[in-house]
């Protein structure tokens, strides 16, 4: 497991009362990780045909932030809700997103090595069954819900998978991800169209972390949609940092190759705006996400946290 970044080990804010709030991210993180790292292990025992197993969990369970499952207890938690009502739901996000690494990673696509520190899962197990690994949890992880959430009217069930589906499908991350492949080697690629994949192939699914967390905690269409502005504006920030430390950090930092952006020409922030405007553009959607979450008061303190994780990160 990666932990967190250097200089995030006690962060103080001021709640909205003026008095100061001693919260340790660090810890923060790292206790949410083992939690989701233990939940994901139990979630996907090795069964057979072994081989699509084993590869399933090769890249379940190579480690990674585990952003996206822990926005959703995160959520879950700040509206009241219990981790076991949201825990099934953040295992599902973790399955479809590292389905979406897996096929990222194809030659076909991106065309990468290494993932998480280690090779790529068709690097180990062939394009063959890293398609069908991805495939296995992306329907594992809808199954997953169904089966495993408690505690929660079916209605609200409902309304997390039709959205969780919505963000995975053509509307969403694949949708962005079609875009990304068109756009590589164009020199002319508008700001909307960039905005258009990253909004697509990464912060739909970043959404749906949140929205999803509250959701599950039976939360209003108003706070929903407050929540969702917050992850709107991590969910673009957060692209934009990937885009910025392909260019300025190292592959042992990142656990995958960096400077892969320039060599494929992919359309990227830095590529547009360059290194210093992206930071900026990327810390105004940081402190708009805050912004958004501040009539939480205290109770917001994780999530603003994790939205000033987002540019701090150095993975
Ligand atoms: C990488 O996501 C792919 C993007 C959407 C940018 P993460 O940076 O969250 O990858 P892991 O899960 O920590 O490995
Ligand atoms: C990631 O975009 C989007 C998805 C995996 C859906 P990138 O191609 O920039 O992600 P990395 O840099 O390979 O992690
Ligand atoms: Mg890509
Ligand atoms: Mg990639
Ligand atoms: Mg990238």
């Amino acid at each position: 497991m990666m932990s967190p970044p250097k200089g995030s080990t006690a962060t103080v804010r001021q709640s909205p009362e003026h008095q100061s709030v001693s919260f340790d991210l660090k810890q923060y993180l790292s206790q949410k990780q083992a939690e989701v790292e233990a939940a994901l292990d139990r979630s996907l025992p090795l069964a057979e045909p072994k081989t699509i197993y084993e590869s399933m969990r090769y890249s379940l369970l190579a480690g990674g932030k585990r952003l996206r499952p822990i926005l959703c207890l995160a959520t879950c938690e700040l509206l009241g809700g219990t981790p076991e009502m949201a825990i099934p739901t953040a295992c599902a996000l973790e399955m479809v997103h590292t389905m979406s690494l897996i096929h990222d990673d194809l030659p076909a696509m991106d065309n990468d090595d290494f993932r998480r520190g280690k090779p790529t899962n068709h690097k180990v197990y062939g394009d063959d069954i890293a398609i069908l690994a991805g495939d296995g949890l992306l329907a594992y992880a809808f199954e997953y819900i169904v089966e495993n959430t408690q505690n929660v009217a079916p209605q609200h069930l409902l309304k997390v998978i039709a959205q969780l589906g919505r963000a995975v499908g053509a509307e969403g991350l694949v949708g962005g991800q079609v875009v990304d492949l068109e756009s590589e080697g164009k020199s002319d690629v508008s700001i909307e169209t960039l905005n258009f994949i990253h909004t697509h192939k990464t912060s739909a699914l970043l959404e749906v972390s949140v929205v999803s967390g509250a959701i599950l905690a039976g939360a209003d269409a108003a706070v929903q949609a407050s929540l969702l502005r917050y992850a709107q504006n991590i969910g673009l920030a957060f692209q934009i940092i990937d885009d910025i430390l392909d260019i300025t950090a190292t592959s042992e930092e990142l656990g995958k190759s960096a400077g892969k952006d320039l060599t494929a020409q992919k359309a990227t922030y830095p590529s547009i705006w360059g290194l210093e405007e992206s930071r900026r553009q990327a810390q105004v959607l940081v402190e708009n996400a805050k912004a958004e979450v501040a009539s939480f008061g205290d109770r917001a303190i994780p999530l603003m946290a994790i939205a000033d994780f987002i540019t701090a990160r150095s993975y």
